[in-house]
This record gives structure tokens, sequence and C-alpha cells, in this order.
């Protein structure tokens, strides 16, 4: 199914999205970039953008794609206005902060005006099956005043803190444990992680100078605020926004998407 434009009509509350897609897919082992690998006959990349496209209040979408192949991208997003590619960055924070820097150009293009409060969504194309209801829980978070929401599920499996490593006198590699954290205090974090305009530049525009002077760049934008000491809250996230990273993972999504009634799930 090619992407459509869907024509909006100018919204009210307009929102913003950077869909992450430059990762290389390196543990899903295919030669290709992952989110360009097709989940029953869509890839990856188009299946995550429609899933946004679906909510009216997402007026424009920045899709980062791995340089070497950005005109594929550019190719299937033809035509499409509120859809732009950019080229990625090296690690994933570096992606993002390139699609935020467009997210201006695009608003202008557009016709819609960007304010400080302006909510901005992050997500990757690896979570492609992400339902509507976590997304639009993000936003209405975002429209209440939170400036920094993601989605969340809380953790099924108990958790344990380890120190050494070793191995047993036959070879079994083993690690000692050293504590247990209460589960029931943790949360797994997911996509779209929503922010408001100036809270998530500020953040990008920080993170991004600390990992040029000490090489250290955090794995999701929520991160970011928290160092800058900023209020992050979760919304409830979804089991179907499980993250495509492996094989097995595409297996489960794809039995997934032959569900109807998992298909429609809330
Ligand atoms: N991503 C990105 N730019 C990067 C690295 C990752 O935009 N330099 C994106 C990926 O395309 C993905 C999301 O960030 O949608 C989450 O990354 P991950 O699941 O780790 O994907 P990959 O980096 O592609 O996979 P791998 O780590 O196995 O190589
Ligand atoms: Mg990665």
């Amino acid at each position: 199914m090619r992407p459509q434009s869907l024509g909006r009509e100018v919204t009210m509350n307009p929102v913003f999205a950077v869909v992450t897609a430059a990762g290389s897919g390196t543990r899903l082992g295919y030669d290709m970039p992952k989110a360009l690998v097709e989940l029953a006959g869509e890839t990856l990349v188009e299946r995550a953008v429609r899933g946004m496209q679906v909510l009216p209040e997402i007026v424009g979408i920045v899709v980062t794609a791995p340089v070497e192949v950005i005109s594929d991208f550019e190719k299937i997003f033809e035509g499409v206005p509120e859809v732009c590619v950019v080229p990625g960055g090296t690690v994933r924070q570096l992606s993002v902060y390139n699609g935020l820097l467009e997210i201006p150009n695009l608003a202008k293009r557009l016709g819609y005006e960007l304010t400080d409060s302006t909510p901005i969504l992050i997500h990757d194309a690896a979570r492609c099956l992400t339902p509507k209801r976590a997304i639009s829980d993000v936003i209405n978070a975002l429209l209440d005043g939170c400036k920094a929401v993601l989605p969340a599920l809380p953790v099924t499996d108990t958790q344990k803190i380890v120190d050494s490593k070793s191995a047993t006198s036959s070879g079994i590699e083993i690690e000692k444990v050293s504590g247990q954290v209460d589960r029931a205090q943790l949360r797994a974090v997911q996509t779209p992680q929503g922010f408001h305009w100036a809270t998530i530049l500020e953040a990008h525009e920080i993170g991004a100078k600390r990992l040029r002077e000490s090489g250290v760049d955090a794995t999701d934008d929520g991160a970011l605020v928290e160092q800058l000491g900023g209020d992050v809250y979760l919304t409830l996230g979804s089991e179907m926004s499980l993250k495509i990273t492996t094989k097995l993972d595409m297996i489960i999504a794809s039995e997934l998407l032959k569900r109807d009634d998992l298909r429609a799930e809330q």
C-alpha cells in the first residue's frame, strides 16, 4: 500500500512527530536497514508512519533514514507533503536531533505555527504496531500541560541486580546476584514519547553537546529531559507496542497481525 497524503484541514492543536528509522537493524540480521524490512507486505517505516497518520491531530512527520539509502526512503514518501525524510545520525539520539531540527521547516511548509508547547512525538519505526489509544493518551497528557510523557508498562518478570561475572568449573557462565529491585516500582518504557517543543529542543541541544564532549548518548528522549531536572510522566503503554529487534519479534509481530481481536487492542 502506497503512503497517502490525507489532505488534512488545519487543526487547532497541531502535533508533529519524528519517526526514527535510521538504524541498521544488526540484531534483526537482514541485509537491509530494519525499517525497510517488510511485515505482512508493508515496510516497518510505512507501517509506523501510517499508524501515526490515523490520528488527525498529527499533521507533520519527519522520518530519519540511514544516509546511504536515504533516496529509497524519499521515494517511499514522495508526494506525501506532510512526511519528510532527513538523514539520521550515528546514534539514535543524533537521529532524533536531526529530525527535530527539521520540524520548524516542515511546520512552515504546511502553514502551521510552532509554539513552545506544541506537542512533539518521537516514535521508533521498530514499534510499528503501536495502537491509536496509546498514542492519543500521550498527546492528551501533553495538551493537559505535562511537558514530557512516556508510554510505559509494568514489568512482569522479577528483577535482580548482578555484579560479578564468572564461570563454573565446567565453563557455564554465571553472574552473582547482589540484590533485588522492587518490581512494583519499575516500568518498561516505550514510544512514542511526547514532549512540548521547547522542552525537547532544549533537552536535545544540551544532550548533543554532552555527546560531543563525553561520547555518552541517551537511549531514550525522556532521559535527556530527566538530566535537565524536568518532570517526566508516564501513561499506559501497550503490549502491541513491542519493539521489533530480533527475528523472534518479527514472528510475534506477524502472528499478532493475523489476530483481529489483538489488532483492535486499545
Ligand atoms: N535509530 C535511528 N538512528 C540510529 C540508530 C537507531 O534512527 N543511528 C532508530 C532505529 O531505526 C529504530 C529505533 O531507533 O527505529 C530504535 O533502535 P533499535 O531498535 O536499536 O534499531 P537498530 O539500531 O536499527 O537495531 P540494532 O541496534 O539491532 O542495529
Ligand atoms: Mg540500535
